[in-house]
């Protein structure tokens, strides 16, 4: 399963003021989980922004930030009662476990110790590890939110650690604000992890700080980390082809299934070669393509299209300088087929 992004409408551990403007610019950019803090807005704003979030379709989170315990067996009512999905947070869980008994809502509580507001996670690895194996074992925590981006340990260490301890999804939170640290938790073997300030602050790397292209960002390096390209967003031949100049060496464009949309330039003739289980479409996109088959030869227009089925011996050649084709085929069938020749390639780059 593909790493969740959980977008928080929260900066500073506190839900903000304009909450409902920025879940409109979530909702619109394709966010389908989103969250918000116990503390910044009335219970009332809370339970509209919840019912906003559900009407969007998306799955609502609260978070519970509040440490006391009575703040926090409030909060577990609120959630109850404004009907949100997903309670995360909080630390007093045999006070909130009975609040929650029998209402649908699915509870991931802090592991560990937590101190503060802004919070933050105390103690070392292996005290934080006990603490998530003996919350994991009870019975109506679904999951565990770790603080991982707030604790002064090993943070790498500690996610691996928890999520190798407990077999419930692990969320993590904290300061998760590059592509690395997204492909970090997710190595961790992490379920999920929650961004907030850095996208309200427009402090994500992205094409602009404004909000929708910060979101745009994250889900586009959330998809490239699960390897699951262009989910949202739409990708324009011209611009790919002419972002590398290699020939005979495709780059992978995007991924349906397991089928692979892979970009390659034609220069002069290949090999000739065929795949033993794989098909291969190849949809000319600019210049002209000579298919050469052993009892015949095709010319692939611009604009068209010709599948070589599998176990067919087949050798293109471009008849035009350069020859743009896409490619539509399993991400791991290997251009040169059965043949031996230097233009094989493995490791194919992603655009
Ligand atoms: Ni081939």
């Amino acid at each position: 399963m593909g790493l969740r992004f959980i977008f928080m409408l929260t900066r500073n551990d506190k839900t903000v003021e304009d909450a409902e403007q920025h879940l409109k610019t979530a909702l619109a950019a394709g966010v389908h989980h989103i969250g918000f803090k116990d503390v910044g807005l009335p219970f009332d704003r809370l339970r509209e922004l919840n019912a906003a979030i559900k009407a969007g379709g998306a799955t609502s989170y609260l978070e519970v930030v509040t440490l006391d315990k009575g703040s926090e067996v409030a909060s577990a009512k609120a959630a109850v009662e404004i009907g949100v999905d997903i309670l995360l947070g909080g630390t007093n869980v045999n006070a909130v476990l009975p609040v929650l008994a029998g209402k649908g809502i699915q509870y991931y509580p802090f592991p560990g110790r937590i101190e503060g507001h802004p919070s933050v996670l105390a103690g070392s690895i292996d005290e934080i590890v006990d603490s998530a194996v003996e919350l994991a074992a009870r019975e109506g925590v679904h999951g565990l939110d770790l603080l991982a981006y707030r604790s002064a340990e090993n943070v790498t260490g500690l996610m691996a650690a928890v999520c190798t301890a407990v077999d419930k999804p692990v969320i993590m939170a904290g300061s998760i604000g590059s592509r690395e640290r997204i492909a970090r938790v997710r190595r961790s073997g992490a379920a999920g992890f929650t961004i907030g300030t850095a996208a309200l602050e427009g402090n994500y790397p992205a094409d602009s700080p404004e909000l929708e292209a910060q979101l745009r960002s994250i889900q586009r390096d959330v998809a490239g980390v699960n390897n699951h390209l262009s989910p949202n967003t739409t990708k324009n031949l011209d611009k790919a082809f002419a972002s590398f100049s290699e020939t005979w060496s495709p780059h992978i464009a995007g991924q349906v299934n397991n089928m692979a949309i892979k970009l390659a330039k034609f220069e002069g003739s290949f090999v000739w070669h065929h795949h033993e289980v794989e098909d291969e479409l190849f949809l000319v996109h600019k210049g002209r393509l000579l298919m050469k088959f052993r009892d015949r030869d095709e010319i692939v227009e611009q604009g068209e299209f010709i599948v070589v089925p599998h176990g067919v011996e087949h050798c293109p050649v471009a008849l035009t300088d350069p020859c743009e084709v896409v490619l539509l085929e399993p991400l791991a069938t290997v251009n040169t087929g059965n043949a031996v020749d230097d233009r094989r390639v493995t490791e194919l780059p992603y655009i």
